[in-house]
């Protein structure tokens, strides 16, 4: 598939692995230094992607917090934030949410043929709906987002939507970063789920970076040959 944007995953857990705990309220994993480190990623990139769970449970802004760096985009001809996408197979999206009344840049939702009348019926006002055929995959995402001109899509979650895009090989960068706890408790989220990845014992993925922030570690994985360094 060539052409596609180039597709950075990034993602906080655990020592053990989780990605959030079992309970109500939102786990911080990062600190406010890393946070301002996913804040210049998210800067470079075109549009950000999360699953709807994680629009549900997490009601993210999504946006770049940085006035400087809002201003380096917007000197770019770029607006100030990256557009923001998600996807669901239920349509159940809230038109409060903060992905969709924070920010002025665009805002996509991809869908199953099937639920496209629901989905446009909740959040159509706010958001474009697309109809991204059934069952909705990474690839058809990308080539979609690649026709709207997005060139560098970042995925910040949730779990499902990580073990996707690894498991169809149209991840090209991992930023995973590793909190100094554990969570502990098997009813919480893990980074990924089962499935069939290209990387294996019989294939190692290549180690960019390391680097400690704070008292988090960031490993950057180079995930295809498009990863510079
Ligand atoms: N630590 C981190 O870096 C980080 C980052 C983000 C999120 N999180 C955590 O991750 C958890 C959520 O993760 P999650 O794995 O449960 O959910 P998720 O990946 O955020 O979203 C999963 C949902 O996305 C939709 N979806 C995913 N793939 C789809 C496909 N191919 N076609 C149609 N719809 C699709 C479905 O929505 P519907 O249910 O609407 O059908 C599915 O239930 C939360 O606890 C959140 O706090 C952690």
């Amino acid at each position: 598939m060539t052409g596609r944007p180039y597709v950075l995953l990034s993602c906080a857990m655990s020592i053990d692995g989780y990605i959030d705990d079992a309970t109500a309220e939102r786990l911080l994993l990062s600190n406010d230094t890393d946070l301002d480190r996913i804040d210049a990623v998210r800067a470079a990139c075109d549009a950000i992607m999360v699953g709807a769970a994680t629009v549900r449970r997490d009601d993210p802004r999504l946006l770049v917090r940085s006035e400087q760096r809002q201003a380096e985009r917007v000197a770019r001809g770029l607006p100030p934030s990256p557009a923001k996408v998600t996807v669901t197979a239920s349509g159940d999206l809230d038109p409060t949410a903060r992905f969709f009344t924070v920010g002025d840049g665009p805002k996509l939702v991809y869908c199953p043929t099937g639920v496209v009348e629901k989905t446009r019926e909740q959040v159509g006002a706010v958001a474009t709906v697309v109809d991204a055929g059934d069952p909705v995959t990474p690839h058809a995402v990308l080539a979609d987002l690649a026709g709207r001109g997005v060139g560098r899509l970042m995925v910040e979650g949730g779990g499902t939507v990580h073990c996707q895009f690894l498991t169809a090989g149209v991840a090209d960068e991992l930023h995973l970063v590793v909190a100094p706890f554990f969570v502990g408790d098997r009813r919480a989220p893990r980074f990924v789920g089962d499935g069939r990845f290209p990387w294996h014992p019989g294939r190692r993925a290549r180690v960019v970076e390391v680097r400690q922030i704070g008292d988090v570690v960031l490993t950057r994985y180079a995930l295809s040959d498009r990863c510079p360094g």
